[in-house]
């Protein structure tokens, strides 16, 4: 994914590619008629273009193994009922029913047991992803990827469990966003950026007003979007003002939402993804925890980047 200047437009009748923000999502469309409006709109923002990644960024010596998928290592009657479990409760916050906390505590015990089954079975960070619709598996996959960065981070077993469920949590808010904007296959206008946006503050009070747990991890919901380096929303946090889980939950959150298919993108293949957030995200994490991320998507200690 290359950072895109309005500049390079100029002289374009219409996008040749997706415009995408940091989080991988499609803000402008290929196909969209590049008017006078719109790159002196673009001028503004910071963007990424989708095709030209591969050829022009790709470092064909930097090669990574399990370019095919392997089967995912979450046994199949575990991922059954976490995406049960999980329809069931977003349907929940979603209409405004009461949700017990224990229900959350249920799912985040099972990622907790399978990641830890399968944590030296891994031959690619994708085997601890399941698969199914965005909505439901990013929940279940920022937690399990988020728990296996928390083992390699050594926390204790106590901050493994706050940990896994601060990350199911985290995008809880978009349940309360309108369901045309949060599910629209476009491209989303500033206004609507700006109500996706809230899902973050949206998501914490939603925490704080169902759940009695400890702030660190209602936290996440809030600042899962705030980076390392600054210049995140919605505060602008910088540094050990965002707390471990929010860290580690912001650098697999968009690990995630690249790799995954949505209703308007493909989903990036994982080595690639591995290769953007290297050339362009490293500097906005956290460097040990980024290190550890690493670690777990990149096997072979020759082949880890530097
Ligand atoms: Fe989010």
């Amino acid at each position: 994914m290359e950072r895109i200047l309005p500049l390079e437009l100029v002289g374009y009748k219409e996008l040749e590619y997706d415009l995408l923000d940091e989080s991988g999502d499609v803000v402008f469309p290929q196909g969209e008629k590049l008017t006078p409006n719109l790159l002196m709109k673009l001028s503004y923002m910071k963007l990424y273009k989708h095709e030209r990644f591969q050829r022009e960024h790709f470092n064909p010596d930097f090669t990574l193994p399990g370019h095919e998928p392997l089967a995912s290592l979450i046994a199949e009657s575990s991922a059954g009922h976490l995406l049960g479990d999980t329809r069931e409760f977003l349907q929940k916050a979603y209409d405004g029913t009461p949700i017990k906390l224990e229900e959350c505590v249920k799912s985040t015990k099972i990622i907790i047991d399978e990641v830890a089954a399968a944590m030296g079975n891994i031959e690619s960070i994708d085997q601890l992803r399941i698969y199914d619709e965005y909505t439901y598996s990013h929940n279940i996959n920022v937690s399990s990827l988020s728990t296996a960065v928390g083992m390699l981070l050594k926390l204790n077993e106590k901050e493994i469990k706050e940990l896994a469920l601060a990350a199911f949590l985290h995008d809880i808010g978009k349940m309360k966003i309108p369901r045309e904007i949060l599910n629209k296959p476009g491209k989303h206008d500033d206004r609507e950026r700006e109500i996706m946006r809230r899902h973050t503050s949206l998501g914490y009070r939603y925490i704080k007003e169902n759940f009695e747990i400890p702030d660190r991890i209602a936290r996440v919901a809030l600042d899962h979007h705030e980076k390392f380096a600054g210049k995140g929303y919605p505060n602008g946090l910088q540094g050990k003002l965002i707390n471990k889980y929010s860290q580690i939950t912001n650098v697999v959150d968009i690990y995630d939402a690249l790799v995954s298919d949505r209703v308007y993108k493909k989903g990036i293949p994982g080595h690639r993804v591995i290769q953007i957030m290297i050339t362009d995200f490293k500097k906005e994490f956290n460097r040990e925890v980024f290190e550890k991320f690493l670690e777990l998507a990149v096997h072979d200690p020759e082949e880890k980047a530097s």
